[in-house]
């Protein structure tokens, strides 16, 4: 990265956690997309960067399983010259004491804490308890922020600007889905989420992400896939059954299989349209492989810049 861009970035940023999109004003997410471009062309061109971590250690807490973002954020912190550590699951989160004292032990330990948990409240406690740490959220079953960021960054990439793009977010209402209709939103863009009844993105969330759009960007709600692609810049979607629902899935396959995106529903698009999914998939599930090996397919693109993105906002929350 270059100090120019490190330096801009920082001054614009104020936030020491990062739970959710909206802990963030537009132009922090902004600085952080910035400041996420110059470091991927930094380790594309195996420049030497800042290592702002230099001297901290960052606790990974996981009550769910993760390839991606668990990966990506050690790989983060040991660009940034830190070190991780990584407690084991039945002592990390409030199985052996409160959540609130597992976070008191490490604010006096650690620079920050790295959180995937159940409900949003779980990590919000932790946060409350340890206002000197910064926490991360690596996805609760409300939101996943950092999934966002990545999102973000590859839309600008494929599609050179967010604000008045369209994006079609067909299936479940959920985690991903949040983070992404407010941090499009915030910067300008339009999310459409086609949803089976009972399963849409919640009303405070569409409530929350008028307050925060700017640009003309918004998000609104249909139960229609293809009304939702017919302008679609870009596709995306996710499992049907996250993580903690896997008894579900059996029922959920049943009121989804009209949500499928395959080579029908992209039809319906228009040309050019990409597809996006945030990983795991269930391939034969909420996307065929003809679709997400496609040449419209980005997804290893934003599991790519899972790694930019958190590097960027670990060095932010560093400042
Ligand atoms: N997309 C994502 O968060 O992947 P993991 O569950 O593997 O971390
Ligand atoms: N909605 C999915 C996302 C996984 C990255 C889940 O919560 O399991």
């Amino acid at each position: 990265m270059s100090l120019h861009a490190a330096s801009r970035a920082t001054a614009a940023w104020h936030p020491t956690q990062f739970l959710s999109i909206l802990d963030l004003t537009p132009s922090e997410l902004e600085s952080c997309l910035d400041l996420a471009r110059s470091m991927k062309a930094a380790r594309q061109a195996r420049r030497a960067h800042a290592t702002p971590l230099q001297g901290h250690h960052v606790a990974l807490l996981f009550e769910k399983p993760s390839l991606r973002t668990r990966s990506t954020f050690q790989i983060a912190v040991r660009e940034l010259g830190g070190e991780v550590i990584e407690p084991q699951s039945e002592v990390a989160l409030g199985g052996r004491e409160t959540i609130e004292d597992v976070a008191r032990n490490l604010e006096r330990w650690v620079f920050g804490a790295v959180i995937r948990t159940f409900a949003q409240d779980r990590l919000e406690r932790f946060a409350l308890s340890a206002p000197g740490l910064r926490v991360v959220n690596a996805l609760t079953n409300e939101e996943h922020p950092c999934q966002a960021l990545a999102d973000c960054l590859t839309l600008i990439e494929r599609l050179e600007t967010i604000e008045g793009r369209t994006v079609a977010f067909v299936g479940d209402g959920n985690n991903v889905a949040v983070s992404l209709a407010q941090a499009v939103a915030m910067l300008g863009g339009h999310v459409i989420v086609a949803s089976p009844s009972g399963f849409e993105l919640p009303a405070s969330v569409v409530e929350s992400v008028t307050h925060v759009a700017r640009l003309g960007g918004g998000v609104t709600v249909t139960s229609d896939p293809a009304d939702a692609v017919a302008s679609a810049d870009a596709i995306y979607t996710d499992v049907w059954a996250s993580m903690g629902q896997e008894g579900e899935a059996a029922e959920r396959r049943a009121i989804f299989t009209p949500y499928q995106v395959n080579t029908a529903l992209l039809a319906k698009a228009p040309a050019g349209t990409i597809f996006m999914h945030c990983l795991p998939a269930h391939r034969g599930e909420e996307v065929t492989d003809e679709v997400i090996d496609s040449p419209v397919s980005v997804v290893f693109d934003q599991s790519e810049n899972r790694l930019h993105t958190q590097k960027a906002l670990l060095a932010l929350l560093a400042a």
